[in-house]
């Protein structure tokens, strides 16, 4: 039996071939300057870094904070492990705090009513490739002089009200890892919208806590230990790779947008018997299609037929507020009221494979099956 994979990256010989003529192994080189000042200019920021992951992107923005101990950063449950292991990794303090149905981001309100005076910063993910809150969690951060971190691991090239995701806070972070739209193997983007000291406190987290970056544009003639930093770098051989993808952003877009669209019009029946199926949003970089079950057993069992039949189904998030980390360090954590909708989005979402190369006839093979399931 064929299986069909839950994800799978569109790179063909030709472009892993012209990646490894670049031949400059290294970080730093021609190819990546090239790649930061592209998304500069694309997404209308002060400075783009190229890193090794949105988890090396996510470390790096939270570090920038000088957080102390008492600090507190609001955060989703529902979310990749990254996002909140950087901020105890960087010495603060996680508040979870809900999300809300529609789009699977934080709860504007429940953030408002979860500041206080150790507040410094909040975290917005973009569940999906669909926005966040994220211009009424701007607000609150305004409002409060809060910092606002933007995890838009899945949120490459969407706009909201004009303006990019990851764009709207003081630092964004968008991964390459090789289940997102555009892909490199491993890899992250650090953005930092507007002029100030995090670019220089960034660019040295990122260059082992030295001002190497400032010493190779010719700014001092050697480089120092300036602060805690890492070894954060993405390859040229990988940045030439991610040029590719870059390069044909749009047809990938569009391909998911079809098969987006085809799963729609087969499953949308299901939400006459009360299962949710993914909306149509205006603006989304269709990097999930998901349905929410009924119950937790109706989702586990769905999720045994599918894979019954070769197809590479999945959950998603199991909630961080609840994990043996958090169990196990209460002290580095606070929970926020009830985490009811974390909790039930969690325990009944089923995501199904999204891919460029996904044909149609595999696409109605899957929903016969879900269809056949529900006796529909
Ligand atoms: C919301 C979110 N944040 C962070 C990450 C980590 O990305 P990376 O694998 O590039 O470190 C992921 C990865 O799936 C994610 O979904």
């Amino acid at each position: 039996m064929k299986t069909i994979p839950f994800v799978k990256p569109w790179i063909n010989e030709k472009e892993l071939q012209s990646a490894l003529q670049s031949k400059f192994v290294n970080s730093l080189g021609q190819a990546s300057r090239q790649l930061e000042r592209d998304f500069e200019r694309t997404l209308k920021v002060k400075r783009a870094m190229l890193v090794g992951s949105c988890t090396d992107a996510l470390e790096i923005a939270f570090m920038s904070l000088n957080l102390k101990k008492t600090d507190e950063v609001i955060c989703p449950s529902f979310t990749f492990v990254s996002t909140v292991n950087s901020i105890i990794k960087a010495g603060g303090k996680a508040v979870f705090v809900d999300i809300e149905p529609n789009t699977l981001g934080l709860n504007p309100d429940k953030v408002e009513k979860s500041v206080n005076k150790k507040t410094k910063a909040i975290v917005v993910v973009h569940y999906g490739g669909i926005s966040a809150q994220v211009e009424k969690i701007k607000k609150i951060c305004i409002r409060h002089k809060l910092k606002l971190i933007e995890d838009a691991a899945q949120g490459l090239f969407i706009k909201d009200n004009n303006r990019y995701l990851g764009t709207f806070g003081d630092v964004g972070c968008f991964s390459f890892h090789h289940t997102k739209n555009v892909t490199c193997g491993e890899g992250g983007l650090l953005v930092i919208p507007s002029d100030g000291d995090l670019i220089t406190s960034c660019e040295e987290i990122r260059s082992f806590g030295t001002d190497k970056e400032s010493f190779l544009r010719g700014e001092v003639d050697k480089y120092e230990w300036q602060r805690i930093g890492g070894s954060y770098f993405m390859t040229d051989v990988q940045a030439a790779l991610l040029k590719t993808q870059i390069d044909k952003a749009a047809k990938i877009q569009s391909e998911r947008k079809r098969v987006y669209g085809t799963y729609y019009r087969n499953l949308r029946e299901l939400e006459k018997i009360q299962v949710e199926v993914s909306r149509h949003p205006i603006s989304s970089n269709f990097h999930l299609f998901w349905l929410v079950c009924r119950s937790k057993k109706e989702r586990d069992n769905l999720l045994k037929v599918l894979r019954k039949g070769g197809i590479q189904a999945s959950f998603h998030f199991l909630p961080l507020h609840d994990s043996p980390f958090v169990r196990r360090n209460p002290n580095k954590f606070r929970i926020m009221g009830d985490m009811a909708v974390t909790d039930n989005v969690s325990g009944r979402i089923l995501r199904l494979p999204i891919f460029p190369q996904l044909k149609n006839k595999e696409i109605d093979y899957i929903c016969s099956k879900i269809l056949a399931f529900y006796k529909i």
